[in-house]
Parts: C-alpha cells; structure tokens; sequence
C-alpha cells in the first residue's frame, strides 16, 4: 500500500505486539473462538479508498484472543490499548469513562474488545477501538449505547438513530484525529435497498439512490444480467454505522452502509467485481484492492468465497463517498465456493 520499508517493519511488529501470545500460537491448533471472522482468525485487514489519493490500510485485530473468558479478554485488551496510549501518547480518558458499562464482571458474547490501527506512512498509527452494547446482556444493550453516549456528550445522539434489530458495536477513536468519532453499529435483519436508502441521519447526507445502487451491486442484485427486484438480505444481515464528531446538532455527520458481500456471492472472483463496479463509479482506482487481495493469499478467488468479507460505502458530511472493503486472513480456513448463484430468495 505504499508505506516504506521500515514503516512495513515496524508496523509487523506492532501487530505482533497487540496480539501477543496469540501470535506466536502454531496455526496447527484450532483456533480460539473469535466473532471477528468466520474462520477465526483474530486479525483482519480492510483498505479505506478516497478518490484521488491512496487508499488506507488498516488491521482490525482482537487483543484478547485467546484468554480463556470473555472477561480476561477484555481485560487484556483494556491493557494493550492503555499501553498503546502511553507509547504513542495518546488519552484513553473516553474509554476510561465508559468502562464499567462493556466491562461488567460477568460480560456476554460476541466479544469483549477489538482493537483497530490505522497504518498511515511515519510508524505511527491511528488507534479505534470497539466495544459490545451486549456486554451486560443484549435486552440491556439499546440503553448502554445511550448512556455511553450521553457520558461521551451525545444527549441527543440516540434518539437520532434509525429504528434497528440491536446494535453490534459502539466504537472510538483513540489518539490524533482531526474529528474523532463516536459510531453506533447497528444490525439490520432482512434489509432491502430501498430500506437502507432511508438509514442515514445525516444531514444533507447520502443520496437514497446511490445507497440503493450500491446496495444492489455489493449484494449481487444487479447480476448475471438479471434485474432482481428489491429482496431483502435474508442470510447474514446488513450493518449501519452511524458517526457522531459533535453534539450541537445532536446528528451525526457520517453513515455507512456495510454489506456482508461474503454471503451473496459464489466466490471472491465475483466479489471482487462488485468491489471494483462500486469503485469505477465513484472515481477509485480498483489496483490497490487487487494487489491487496494477492498479498493476502495466494489462492485463486474462485477457489473460495469470504476474503472479500464485506464492502462499505462511507460518507463523510461535506466529503465525496468512499468504500472500505474488508479482507479476511483465512489463516486457518477457506470457505470453499459455491455452485450456484444466490442473490437472496426470489419470494
Ligand atoms: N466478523 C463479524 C461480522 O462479520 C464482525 C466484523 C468484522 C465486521 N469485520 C467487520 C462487521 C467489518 C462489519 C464490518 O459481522
């Protein structure tokens, strides 16, 4: 992706050093549980495209994994992440005010703590982190996400939310950013394109027709030459995002629209079409994405469905789209291909 030599070094070591023990566990075990892929894998790539400049390489990875409980993993993360602070001299004063919310003595599934780094060129990364609203229990969860963003300044910023099934994630950003967000993930079952088009909140945001031709290219609706009509996501759902960087307003001023583009494609060659579509049309160079995908596997994309794990349209209030697309490590597993297409039931 660009970065020099001794960026690439340092930032190999970087990851090692947040994984710890995890990394030097032989692949010949079986994995740990993780929620952050489906083979399990606890580290996942994604690239971050803006038209006109070189995409982002970021690197979602669970700090925890591996700890043996839900509670210990978290705790190992909370450490990493204060010790992440102190090296890059960065404040964790956000988190630390929201610790006893998603780290209660007895936390529930799916994860405790994620951790992501932004790998810009200099050796200095960008740090977010993601917390569970289900960590005190998932009948608790809309109302942690409230209080989490009412002691984060956001009184307003939940009731701006759309009608969802639950949210997945409440996430922050850590460390030196222009306009640190607050985001709220929330999950949508049975999703359609014209139901996506209507999630945003965001002020003179996203046009309802490009969310819903993105949504159809990712999911593979505009296929095959076939015009499928507006069927909704019927196998893993698809994700909103919703990110607040002030609270004057009480709106937020980003959305993204995540498709899990892994579970309506035959494999990752068709994939990868789609990621490619969605870039041409919006002024992105589709090279990185491949080179990226070629640095991560050396299988061929037919061969298996899931490096592709999803694609997101992102906006920015006042910022032309972007698209992040999500590249699993199947460190220890491929998905094997399917035989035939499935772009959603047909009724
Ligand atoms: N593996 C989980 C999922 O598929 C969580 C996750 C990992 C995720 N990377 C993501 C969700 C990127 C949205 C976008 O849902």
């Amino acid at each position: 992706m660009g970065l020099s030599g001794a960026d690439s070094v340092a930032y190999a070591q970087t990851l090692l050093t947040v994984l710890g023990p995890a990394a030097g566990r032989p692949l010949s075990l079986a994995p740990e549980p993780s929620f952050l892929s489906d083979d399990h894998t606890p580290v996942e790539f994604s690239l971050a495209f803006v038209p006109d400049a070189d995409p982002t390489l970021r690197v979602l990875l669970e700090p925890g994994y591996g700890a043996g409980s839900l509670a210990e993993n978290g705790r190992v993360g909370l450490r990493v992440i204060r010790e992440m602070a102190q090296r890059w001299g960065f404040g964790t004063a956000r988190l630390d005010e929201l610790e006893d919310l998603f780290f209660p003595a007895e936390p529930e599934g799916p994860l405790a703590l994620w951790c992501a780094l932004e790998l810009l060129p200099g050796g200095v990364p960008r740090a977010k982190v993601y917390l569970n609203p289900a960590a005190s229990g998932q009948e608790r969860s809309a109302e942690t996400v409230r209080e989490a963003l009412r002691r984060l300044g956001h009184d307003r910023a939940f009731a701006a939310l759309p009608e969802a099934d639950r949210p997945l994630f409440f996430a922050l950003d850590l460390g030196d950013w222009e306009e640190p967000r607050v985001k709220v993930y929330l999950v949508h079952q049975d999703l359609s394109a014209t139901e996506a088009a209507g999630l945003s909140r965001v002020t003179g945001g996203p046009g309802r027709s490009e969310i819903k031709r993105f949504f159809r290219t990712a999911a593979g609706h505009d296929a095959d030459g076939i015009a499928y009509p507006d069927v909704p996501l019927d196998r893993r759902p698809g994700l909103s995002c919703h990110a607040f960087t002030e609270s004057r307003t009480g709106r937020p001023s980003g959305f993204t629209l995540h498709i899990p583009v892994r579970d309506y494609a035959r494999h990752d060659g068709e994939a990868l079409d789609r990621a490619v579509a969605v870039l041409r049309r919006h002024g992105m160079d589709p090279a990185p994405l491949r080179r990226a995908l070629s640095a991560a596997t050396s299988r061929r994309l037919q061969d298996g469905v899931g490096l592709i794990a999803y694609l997101g349209l992102v906006h920015q209030q006042g910022r032309p789209p972007r698209m992040n697309a999500y590249i699993s490590s199947e460190a220890y597993q491929v998905r094997p291909p399917l035989a035939q297409a499935v772009p959603g039931r047909l009724g």
